[in-house]
Formats: structure tokens, sequence, C-alpha cells
């Protein structure tokens, strides 16, 4: 080995001190030592040389074993999350998946309006709120009614108070809200076209009352479901796969982390737990959503992006249950209630056995909690209606869908909607936690006991959107709920 040594080091021209040829010569590593040398472009190896070349192979070695401690608490985990068996049910009769059948005519908006009507009056009449606008006419003047009613006209009379038409697809009265009735006036302004509320008022004449109150068909406090054991399920939105604007190395430290492969001990421990993923729509940015999105687009065919977007979803853990629901950017029609993205779109994705699609709205119970997870398309239009909404505060808006049991409240913005044979946007059936999009804008509340939640994105603000008046996104935050707690656990992947 001695003259090994001596050869090499000659042919390479480095030079060797007495002291560190003696440790070289008894090494086996002699020859790892000489290229770390040269790679280093060292003049003299020392034993000072030697000692550091040990230092950092101890180093890399410790690394690779910490690597190996991850991967088998990966395994361990993963095993962990295996032996909790899934426990989830996909409500499809809240689900237009497969049912598609509108013919968009005059009598399917019709009898939409009335499935409404019927279905919100029913709910009043059982909190004692009967009785119906041909009361009106039977009732003396000045005397009081109680009747269930749609909204189907507001206007301000000349006197600046407020005018509601008000029919229950048998008779109609005109409401009016008098202005010097301060609070129930500025109520009475958030009233929504369409709304269907329980009206109190005294008889003004046969077709004329004055509103002295009303009420939401509203949600119930009580009887909120939650998991028995402490599983973690995930909320994200928006990635919009194929914008170049798309966070792909923000979204790809939170895969990391899903993997338990990047974070601190806290921050694992909350990843372990994670069980379920709900995605509240547009997986991809899509082809031709708004004017001049060609220009911002990194990925210019449909079927790629989806195919992109299936090898994220295929790093989530198999043993991780993933719900998509689709939105406004996705290849389903744009119009609300959307159907489950379908089959041509879902590339290798169809074959995972722990990928399920939904429609935007849907309903999952997961662990026993009812999850309504709903893209938002309706939220700008109400944003539009409700004067004290606005799009950095997206969970009051889902707050005012809740009070009216209603995803869709106004027809007639810029939002589409096809009238169904059943009126799916309904909350027929309270959630538990209600999660949207499409805003772009992480939110988190409690109404009655609720979660609501708007998941944001993992996309950077585009021109659109600045040109919109939308100002502000808050991409990279992924949002985990342990299901038996209800608490909301935040984590940052942005500027982190
Ligand atoms: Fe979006």
């Amino acid at each position: 080995m001695e003259q090994e040594v001596l050869q090499y080091s000659s042919e390479k021209g480095i030079i060797i001190t007495k002291a560190a040829f003696e440790i070289l010569k008894n090494s086996k590593r002699w020859k790892e030592i000489l290229d770390y040398s040269l790679e280093k472009r060292n003049e003299i190896i020392d034993e000072e040389f030697i000692h550091n070349f040990v230092l950092r192979q101890d180093k890399i070695k410790i690394k690779e074993e910490i690597r190996v401690v991850r991967s088998g608490e990966r395994e361990r985990v993963a095993k962990e999350r295996r032996d909790i068996e899934s426990n989830f049910k996909i409500l499809w009769e809240y689900d237009i998946t497969g049912k598609i059948k509108s013919s968009g005519k005059i009598e399917d908006f019709n009898k939409f309006f009335k499935e409404k009507f019927e279905f919100l009056a029913e709910i009043l009449r059982k909190r004692g709120f009967e009785g119906e606008i041909s009361k009106v006419k039977k009732t003396k003047k000045r005397e009081q009614v109680v009747f269930v009613a749609m909204v189907s006209e507001k206007w301000k009379s000349k006197n600046g108070n407020l005018a509601l038409r008000l029919e229950d697809f048998r008779n109609e009265v005109i409401g009016v809200i008098s202005k010097t009735n301060k609070e129930l006036f500025e109520d009475g302004e958030n009233i929504v076209e369409d709304e269907v509320l329980a009206f109190e008022g005294n008889v003004l004449s046969e077709d004329m009352i004055l509103i002295s109150n009303f009420w939401k068909p509203d949600v119930l406090i009580g009887g909120v479901n939650k998991a028995e054991n402490e599983v973690n399920c995930l909320f994200i939105s928006d990635t919009h796969i194929g914008s170049k604007l798309f966070l792909d190395k923000v979204f790809e430290k939170m895969l990391n982390w899903i993997n338990l492969n990047v974070g601190d001990k806290g921050d694992l421990n909350l990843a372990k737990k994670i069980k379920y993923v709900v995605f509240a729509g547009d997986m991809v940015d899509g082809i031709g959503i708004y004017p001049g999105q060609i220009d911002n687009l990194e990925i210019k065919d449909i079927f790629e992006q989806y195919r992109v977007f299936g090898d994220y979803i295929e790093k989530i853990p198999e043993e991780i249950e993933i719900f998509l629901a689709p939105g406004n950017h996705d290849a389903v029609r744009r119009a609300d209630p959307q159907p489950a993205l379908g089959k041509e779109f879902r590339q290798g994705m169809e074959n995972l056995g722990n990928v399920h699609f939904i429609g935007s709205p849907s309903m999952l119970e997961i662990e026993g909690v009812k999850i309504l997870p709903y893209h938002g398309h309706s939220i700008f239009g109400l944003i539009e209606k409700i004067s004290f909404l606005k799009p950095t505060n997206p969970t009051k808006a889902m707050e005012e869908m809740m009070k009216r049991r209603d995803l869709f409240p106004c027809y007639g913005t810029k939002q589409p909607i096809v009238p169904e044979k059943r009126n799916y946007m309904l909350i027929k059936e309270t959630p538990d936690i209600f999660v949207t999009g499409h805003i772009h804008y992480n939110e988190y509340a409690t109404y009655r006991e609720r979660l609501l939640i708007n998941a944001g994105t993992w996309e950077d603000i585009t021109p659109y959107q600045l040109m919109q008046g939308q100002l502000v996104v808050t991409p990279g935050r992924a949002v985990v709920v342990p299901l038996n707690k209800f608490e909301i656990k935040e984590r940052k992947f942005l500027g982190e």
C-alpha cells in the first residue's frame, strides 16, 4: 500500500507530510483522501486535513442514518395509516354526477324555484311560521299576519322605504320595510331576490303589509358530528396546474411534508395523522377560461395539465383517501352544479384506489363528519349583492349561504347555473364542515358550531385577478382539521 500511495501522489502532484503519510499508508481509504484533496485543490495533505476529511465523512454518515430513521418512520406511519380502516361515504344523492338531465326550458326553471320554495318554506313552517299570503286579504287593517314567501323583486320606494314583492306561487303581496325602522331596514337591504323568508307584519291594505320582522331558514345550533378518534383531514384547493403562476416548488414542499420528508417535530405530528384530503376545485388552470389566459399558460394542452396534476396526486401516500371536486377552471361544464371530472381527464389517477372524484357541490361523510365541498362559484355574485361581503372575507359569504340554506342564493349574476330536475344547490342536510375554494384566500370561521373553511390556493396572483380588482391571495397554505376536535391547523409553505 505504501508504494501505491507514493506513486499515486507523485502522479497527481500531491504533497504529503511525514505524519500524514504514516496514517495514509495504513488506511484503506487513502485513495478517497487523495481524491478529496484534489477535488478541494488542497496543496499539502497533513494530519489536520485527514482529520477534517474523517469528520466530513462522519457527518455524511450521520445524515444518512437520519434519512434511514426517517424512512423507517415513514414505513411505520404508513402502516399506522393503513391500519386505520377508511371510514367514509360519498352521499351521491347530493351530487349531480351522472344525473345531468336539464334541457334548460322555462318549465325547468319553474320547477327549480318551486322546489326551493317548498323545501325552505317547510323548514320555516316547522319552526312555527305557518300561514300563506292569502291570509292578508282575510285580515283586517293594522292586524298582524305571519307567512312564508319568496322575494321576487326588491326596490326602494319614492319615500326611501324598502319594498319587496313577495310570492308563494299562489298569491303575491307587497311588503314594506320602513326606513324609520333602522335595524330592520339595514337587514332588509341585504335580502336578495329569490330568497325565501318568514315574514311578520301588519296589514296596510289587501295587497300590502308593513313588515315588522323576518326570519331566514338558517341551520340550527347543536347536533354537530365529530369523529371519535384523532384523524386529520387536509383541505386544499385551486392548484391551477398549467398556469405559469402555479407555485410548483411550494406545492412540492407540501407533498414532501405529507410524505414526512420535511418539517419539524410538531409539523410532522400533524402530517402523520392525515388520513383524508378534500380538494375544493380548480385542479388545473384549463384553457380559454378568461380573456388572455393563453399568455399565462405554461401547459397549453388540457390533457397534459391533468396528467401533471395526476403526477402530483400520485405523490400523496396511497393510505390517504383523496376526494377531488371540480371548479370553474376544470374540464366539466362551467355552470353549477358541476359533475365529477370525466374519465377522459382522469389519466393515471383512475387506477389509484384512493382517489375519488366528486361533484361540486357534493357531500361526504368522513369518520361520521358531514363535509360539504363546493368550489364557491356563487361567492362573487353574493359579494356584489350583499353590502357587507368582500373577497377577503369569504367565510362571511359562506355564512350567508348557511343562513339561507342555499349555495346559490342569487340568480341573474355572472355565474351560470342550470335548473336540474333537483335543486342540488340547496343545503338540504346541514354540514359539520363547509369548504370552498375559488377566492384564493384562506380564511376560517365557525358558524353555529360548524366549521367554514376557504382552502386558498397554490397559484400566485394572476394579472386577470388584479384586473378584476382582487388584490390579495394567500397561496401555499395547507389547512388541517383533526376531525375529533374541529381545530384549524394552518401550515404555511410559502416564504419559509
Ligand atoms: Fe381558482
